[in-house]
């Protein structure tokens, strides 16, 4: 599903954020990335939507090779490749309801099929009855939640979750780590950088560990700690 081979990603400041990085995850795993501020998780995820290019070396995503992935094909990419922030990223004006129907509207899709999808997406993160409230009203968990329905909504084969817990209090990042694994037995291949060592002890999931830019161990389902 995701092959990274010997990655490599500098910026023209001479940063080099990502070395030689090569790693491959497997169809409906659970992984983790972990590793210190700077290591270089967040510049993996941005590659894996094409919203970095690497400086050397290969990225297949679903089969695809992202240098060969032409600038059009790029929005089909991320609808793949579903996104959930730190700090939500919700549009502040618009309801709940709105906010996730803009991830279909800008596919084209039908009025009737977006109200359908959405309705379905808010259920299965538990926010059925928020559908009508704006961000400001509703709580930070519930706001990932938003995040989350809103990057399931085109029906990603991949869900990518860069520090979602960071801004949430322990119970509410707890109900979201288990929102994302209900999410991955339910098909999707999901990636989450966390510095949020609790719920990785605790979940068992495979663990990829990089440090200035280098995966310094890759443990198994069930093998970390
Ligand atoms: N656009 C950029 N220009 C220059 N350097 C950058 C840029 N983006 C990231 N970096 C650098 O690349 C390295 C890896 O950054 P990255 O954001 O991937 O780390 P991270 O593991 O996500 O850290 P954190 O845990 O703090 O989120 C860091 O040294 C960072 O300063
Ligand atoms: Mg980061």
């Amino acid at each position: 599903m995701i092959i990274f081979q010997k990655v490599s990603k500098s910026f023209p400041d001479g940063t080099l954020a990502l070395d030689k990085a090569s790693f491959q995850i497997n169809k409906k795993e659970f992984v983790f990335f972990i590793g210190p501020s700077g290591a270089g998780k967040t510049t993996v995820m941005r590659l894996l939507r094409k919203e970095l290019t690497p400086t050397s070396g290969s990225i297949v995503v679903m089969d695809k090779n992202l240098t060969d992935t032409e600038d059009d094909q790029v929005p089909f990419l991320r609808r793949d490749v579903g996104m959930c922030y730190q700090d939500f990223k919700l549009l502040s004006d618009r309801t709940v309801y709105e906010n996730v129907a803009l991830a279909l509207e800008i596919t084209g899709m039908e009025r009737e099929k977006i109200e359908k999808r959405v309705a379905e997406v808010l259920k299965n993160v538990g926010l059925s009855k928020k559908a009508n409230f704006f961000p400001i009203q509703i709580s930070g968990g519930e706001l990932q939640r938003v995040g989350i329905a809103r990057a399931l909504a085109p029906d990603p084969k991949i869900l990518i979750a860069d520090e979602p817990t960071g801004n949430l209090d322990p119970e509410s990042g707890w109900e979201i780590i288990k929102l994302f694994k209900e999410i991955n037995l339910a098909g999707t291949t999901v990636l989450v950088a966390t510095h949020n060592a609790e719920v990785v002890d605790k979940f068992k999931e495979r663990v990829i560990k990089l440090e200035d830019g280098k995966i310094v161990s890759d443990k198994k389902k069930g093998e970390y700690k």
